[in-house]
């Protein structure tokens, strides 16, 4: 496939120290912030975008379609470039601005769905995808299908084979926030092929308690926590789900940018916080791996 996509993966994993080493188990972070758009969503897009032409599904006078609230559609745009296909981002001012710019740098057409003030609404979301659906047909464009395509878990496979090539010992805990899931799951699939098979925990919000307690509220960790099941989560690999506090998400944050140089997002912090709790129940022996999903320069 293009070239261009090599920029994509081989990310570093850094050990975290931010437990003593008797405290408990050592946690390691797949830090994806140097992915092309900032994120580990590149990662699924050239999955996407590169198994659709391998397969015939799309060609290359076609237009990508997908409704997004903006880091799938940057790494979608960054995908698309790299061949010189058309996208259009069906997309709303609910979302950062800078993702809406961060996608026409790439080319790609935004088509902004007004919220009216009223943010992230199940409504709009609807809006949103009857808009991509229409999109759709009436130019024959493609649909990238963020989260229904098999190709999403595929690309994250290149993360768990790094994992296990990168950490030299056993991984004994896999552990998450999710949004579709997909990056958990082919995580998990890459450390399998690789005859690792870790404990697999998912983390969500505890003020969108879905997972751990059935219902969903509304929170601010963006990526994660999306209100219905994740559509790529296969809950017999997953051993527990754990729910984690957005304040403390947000405080990590500062702590992982200040005291160790790792600047990213909300829901990295939420990882860090998970795994930290995790850790203290597991011997120093052990090892987590969670991932720095992106870059804190993208919620500036
Ligand atoms: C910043 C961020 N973190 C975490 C996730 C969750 O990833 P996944 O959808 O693979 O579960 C997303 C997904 O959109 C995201 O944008």
């Amino acid at each position: 496939m293009q070239c261009s996509f090599k920029q994509v993966g081989n990310t570093p994993l850094i050990k975290l120290n931010v437990l003593k080493p008797d405290e408990g188990a050592s946690i390691w972070l797949k830090v994806e912030s140097g992915n092309p758009t900032g994120s580990y969503k590149d990662r699924m897009a050239i999955s996407v975008i590169g198994e659709a032409i391998r397969k015939g599904n799309l060609t290359l006078s076609q237009t990508v379609v997908e409704y997004t609230g903006g880091s799938t559609g940057s790494a979608l745009a960054f995908a698309c470039a790299c061949l010189g296909i058309k996208f259009t981002a069906i997309f709303s001012d609910a979302f950062s601005h800078s993702k809406q710019l961060a996608m026409e740098a790439f080319g790609a057409e935004v088509i902004v769905v007004p919220s009216y003030g009223k943010g992230i609404s199940p409504e709009l979301i609807k809006k949103m995808k009857e808009l991509a659906h229409e999109k759709v047909d009436k130019i024959n464009g493609f649909y990238a299908d963020q989260f229904g395509s098999k190709d999403v878990v595929l690309g994250y496979q290149p993360m768990g084979l790094e994992i296990a090539q990168q950490i030299e010992d056993k991984v004994d805990l896999l552990c998450a926030s999710v949004g579709t899931g997909g990056a958990l799951m082919g995580a998990l699939e890459g450390l399998h092929k690789k005859d690792e098979f870790p404990k697999v925990i998912a983390f969500e919000p505890s003020q969108s308690p879905l997972l751990t307690q059935g219902f969903g509220g509304s929170h601010q960790v963006e990526g994660v926590g999306v209100g219905f099941y994740p559509p790529f989560l296969d809950s017999k690999r997953v051993n527990q789900f754990y729910a984690v506090d957005q304040v403390e998400a947000f405080e990590m944050r500062k702590v992982l940018a200040q005291k160790h140089g790792i600047f990213c997002g909300t829901s990295t912090g939420m990882n860090v916080v998970g795994a930290i709790k995790l850790a203290r129940e597991m011997s120093p022996k052990q090892n987590i791996v969670t991932f720095g999903c992106d870059s804190g320069l993208k919620y500036l």
